[in-house]
């Protein structure tokens, strides 16, 4: 048995590679991806040489990662429940897509990831495998061993020389995911939904109270749907994310703390950073209100919630997926332009938008005089609008 396991570098991760050498005998392979969580990467490599692993893999994938994925999202302006931006979710088909494909290459018949039995990342993971190499052999050690408590994987660690990372307060840390989209905190002191987290939760952004009392004013770039540059500047979409990040960051943007629904049944409560996710989305919004016609932004705004739903359950490898892409790609092509936003105080205010292809039409929409547009046609529009209405009272008069 040979199996590639999505491999952080941190405490669950270890511990499961050095299960599966000595319970399930068998050799693993690692698969470490930097999405942008912002953490060094060779300390994984030495860990995993460490634990005597022959077959290493480390890989760049923030290109990748925001081009394929997060923007085509973004497209969408994808929220889950109202609010939720999919920072995890959107993360997770990339690094099943690349496990398979490391399978491929190294021989490897089996893949394993470090999701526990309770949330939406094991669903995420294996669906991505099933649908990619629908006879792959999926491990998921948290539904399988007998470590079924942090203490336990903690004795586990401790006997097997694994070091076991404190944070800040010196505490074993609460359940973080991080990647060039978001940071989220669930866990620990989070679990009850009436307490408010503390400062120390948050590691991208300072808060509202702290960020300057001046605003930043910012220019962001719109071509087909997805921005390609700030304040002039083209940027690579990985490098115009982490520019987003700073800029949100610094003026306590994008900060969240929600109770969700997982796939699975239960209610949780994060905490999520998404800084320039949160910028993005309404400088996105704010180009479309000028260039995509009613039909199209109304009928786009039906379906992202489906859209959505799919991504969080975990369905991005689905012909209903693509079929929604197929369709929001399809109508980001006259979205170009470019919108100016005011940072200030955790808000993204929308100040101004322009664009080449825009469907605003001052000479019809103006107050002053005008001579495109006939006010007297408005009187048989409504007066039949009205006519259902107006059977509708006398009937009831009759009643
Ligand atoms: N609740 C969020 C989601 O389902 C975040 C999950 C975070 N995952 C983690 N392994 N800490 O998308
Ligand atoms: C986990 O269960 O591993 C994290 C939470 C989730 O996947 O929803």
């Amino acid at each position: 048995k040979k199996v590639v396991l999505a491999y952080s570098g941190g405490l669950d991760t270890s511990v499961i590679l050095k299960w599966l050498q000595t319970t399930y005998n068998c050799e693993v392979v690692t698969f470490t991806a930097d999405l942008g969580q912002g953490e060094e990467l060779e300390p994984a490599r030495k860990k995993a040489e460490m634990l005597g692993v022959k077959e290493i893999y480390i890989e760049d994938l923030r290109e990748t990662f925001v081009r394929d994925y997060v923007f085509p999202m973004f497209r969408a302006n994808a929220l889950y429940e109202g609010v939720y931006l999919l920072g995890t979710s959107i993360a997770r088909p990339l690094i099943a897509k690349r496990q398979i494909e490391i399978a491929r290459e190294t021989g490897a018949d089996a893949v394993c990831h470090g999701a526990t039995g309770k949330g939406n990342d094991q669903v995420r993971f294996e669906l991505g495998y099933y649908a990619l190499q629908p006879d792959i052999h999926v491990i998921s050690p948290w539904r399988e061993w007998d470590l079924t408590s942090r203490t336990r994987l903690i004795e586990f660690a401790e006997s097997h020389q694994i070091p076991i990372a404190k944070d800040k307060r010196g505490e074993a840390p609460f359940s973080v995911d991080a990647n060039l989209l978001h940071i989220s905190a669930e866990g620990k002191e989070m679990e009850d939904p009436w307490v408010s987290p503390g400062e120390h939760v948050f590691s991208r952004s300072v808060s509202p109270e702290a960020a300057p009392d001046e605003p930043t004013f910012i220019e962001v770039e719109f071509k087909q749907g997805d921005p390609v540059a700030i304040d002039g500047e083209a940027l690579s979409p990985a490098s115009l994310l982490t520019r987003l990040n700073e800029l949100g960051g610094a003026n306590g943007i994008g900060r969240l703390d929600l109770v969700e629904n997982r796939f699975v049944g239960m209610k949780s409560r994060g905490i999520y950073e998404t800084p320039g996710g949160t910028i993005l989305i309404a400088a996105h919004r704010a180009m479309e209100s000028i260039t995509l016609d009613r039909g199209a932004a109304h009928l786009k705004d039906e379906l992202m919630p489906r859209y959505a739903e799919l991504l969080y359950n975990g369905f991005w490898f689905s012909p209903e997926r693509e079929m929604l892409q197929a369709l929001i790609d399809k109508s980001q092509e006259k979205v170009n332009g470019t919108v100016r936003l005011k940072l200030y105080k955790g808000n993204v205010i929308v100040c101004g938008r322009k664009s080449p292809d825009s469907l605003y039409s001052m000479e019809h929409v103006t107050f002053e005089e005008d001579s495109v547009y006939d006010q007297r046609d408005a009187e048989g529009f409504i007066k039949l609008n009205a006519l259902r209405l107006r059977l509708l009272n006398r009937q009831k008069g009759q009643a």
